[in-house]
């Protein structure tokens, strides 16, 4: 085990962040962090968090920085895909291992289609926190306090259920391990081995166009495994073949609980947020003096940064000197949701000034975020098509600039969920009732995700 959490004796602090300690955030202006009605609670439940294992293990992040880097030099394509956001209500084993499915049968077909190597990291296994736009919220006659993620609080429709409660945090502390156990066995065990392409195939998916694509693709790696069982190669001793890497990530935005998980990892000597491989913060939260930031420069993990449209070139620049001063290739990833219509005018001077500098990031292009829109009768939703152009766009300008697209970030699940519109389903508004079981923004379903990677396939190959 890589992480101790009891602080060793004389061992080098990280460069840049001498002084670093797990709390620096508390003395820097927070923003979208609960009011905990009880602080004797809540000290409770993070000194009861503080003395539980570490989730991940810090040689694991430094596995995914490395990765990442071969993604920032354009050896490799990022795939971060999952929830928006995980509930607690919604934790069946089949749940998770039709969401890993999907994840997988995507990077199948982007690694297949565009002959790159494909770092996969869920948004999963930790992903319930949500920053809001308002701090209270309209059910119907009722005006809430806004619903914050399973994290914090619940989304049921009345008063009582949307006091922040510190015990949550433990709570997701624990539905995160079950996942994090899960997703192991799936991923070590068999059950992703290349041999079971066609068993990612979900009912509803192969019945489709694109489920026939696949399994089109599935058909020739078949042939390709056969052709090299029949040239004497021993794939059972092959564990690239057996087996997949997936990382988790979600968004540090409850900095109590990221905090009560923050160890020294005794090795390096280094701080690791040891709930998840990848943190990022979001487009609310990215404050330059603010909480979260302050925090993640100082833990060791990659991180990711949301830059919506009102990002300006400085502001990108100032991130990527506070976050990775020593630009460390793979550390730092860079997320653009620009809004589709936004790009070819928002993206360039970002990605210009940041490059210019000799900051080695990942580029990440978020499709999902700039896209929201409501439907009517108010429900949240995002055209499949706009999140097509958006990744369009994204794909030209790093064309144009000489730069790598790095990677995409989705929010999908495993079901036949009606939430985004169009896409080869054609998706309606009025089919929007029909199964819409999203606890914050609207996903892409498992056919609409397999075709959005057909397509990203195809923008990788150009
Ligand atoms: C999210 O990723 O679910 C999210 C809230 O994104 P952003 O911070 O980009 O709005
Ligand atoms: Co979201």
């Amino acid at each position: 085990m890589a992480v101790d959490p009891i602080t060793p004796k004389n061992i080098t602090p990280p460069s840049g962040v001498a002084h670093w300690t797990p709390s620096e955030w508390r003395s820097h202006p927070r923003h979208q962090m609960p009011d905990w009605p009880d602080s004797q609670m809540l000290k409770e439940a993070t000194t009861e968090l503080g003395s539980y294992p570490p989730l991940v293990f810090a040689g694991e992040a430094r596995t995914l920085t490395r990765e990442l880097a071969r993604v920032a030099q354009g050896e490799a394509f990022l795939l971060q895909a999952g929830d928006c956001a995980e509930s607690f209500a919604e934790f069946a084993a089949d749940d998770i291992r039709d969401k890993l499915k999907v994840i997988l049968q995507m990077a199948v077909v982007l690694t297949y289609g565009a002959g790159l190597p494909v770092v996969k990291v869920g948004r999963i296994a930790g992903q319930f926190a949500k920053p809001r736009s308002s701090p209270t919220e309209r059910v119907g006659d009722l005006e809430l306090p806004s619903f914050r993620g399973h994290i914090i609080n619940d989304d049921a429709p009345n008063p009582a259920a949307r006091i922040a409660d510190p015990q949550r945090m433990l709570r997701a502390y624990n539905h995160s391990a079950a996942t994090l156990n899960l997703l192991r066995a799936f991923t070590k065990g068999g059950f992703a081995d290349l041999s079971q392409v066609h068993a990612w195939n979900q009912e509803f998916v192969a019945t489709s166009d694109q489920g026939r694509r696949y399994e089109t693709i599935a058909g020739e790696i078949d042939r390709a495994l056969a052709f090299m069982r029949a040239c004497g190669i021993d794939l059972r001793a092959e564990s690239t073949i057996q087996q997949v890497e997936f990382y988790t990530s979600h968004e540090a935005l409850l900095l109590d609980y990221e905090e009560a998980l923050t160890r020294r990892d005794s090795l390096t000597g280094d701080w690791y947020d040891c709930s998840a491989h990848l943190l990022w913060v979001g487009e609310r939260t990215r404050q330059l003096d603010g909480a979260h930031l302050a925090f993640l420069a100082g833990v060791r993990n990659p991180l990711g940064v949301k830059l919506g449209p009102t990002t300006t070139a400085e502001e990108a620049l100032a991130i990527c000197e506070k976050l990775n001063p020593e630009r460390i290739p793979g550390r730092l990833m860079l997320t653009t949701r620009l809004g589709a219509g936004h790009v070819r005018e928002l993206l360039p001077p970002l990605v210009s000034a940041v490059t210019e500098a000799g900051h080695p990031v990942v580029w990440q292009c978020d499709p999902m975020h700039g896209n929201t829109i409501a439907a009517e009768g108010g429900r949240k939703t995002r055209r499949f098509d706009d999140v097509l152009s958006e990744i369009r766009d994204f794909f030209a300008v790093h064309h144009d600039l000489g730069t790598w697209p790095g990677g995409v970030h989705v929010e999908l699940t495993g079901d036949s969920v009606t939430e985004c519109l169009g896409g080869a389903d054609e998706i309606l508004e009025s089919d929007l009732p029909l199964r819409y079981t999203t606890t914050c923004d609207p996903r892409l379903n498992a056919r609409q995700s397999i075709d959005l990677a057909f397509r990203v396939a195809e923008l990788l190959r150009v």
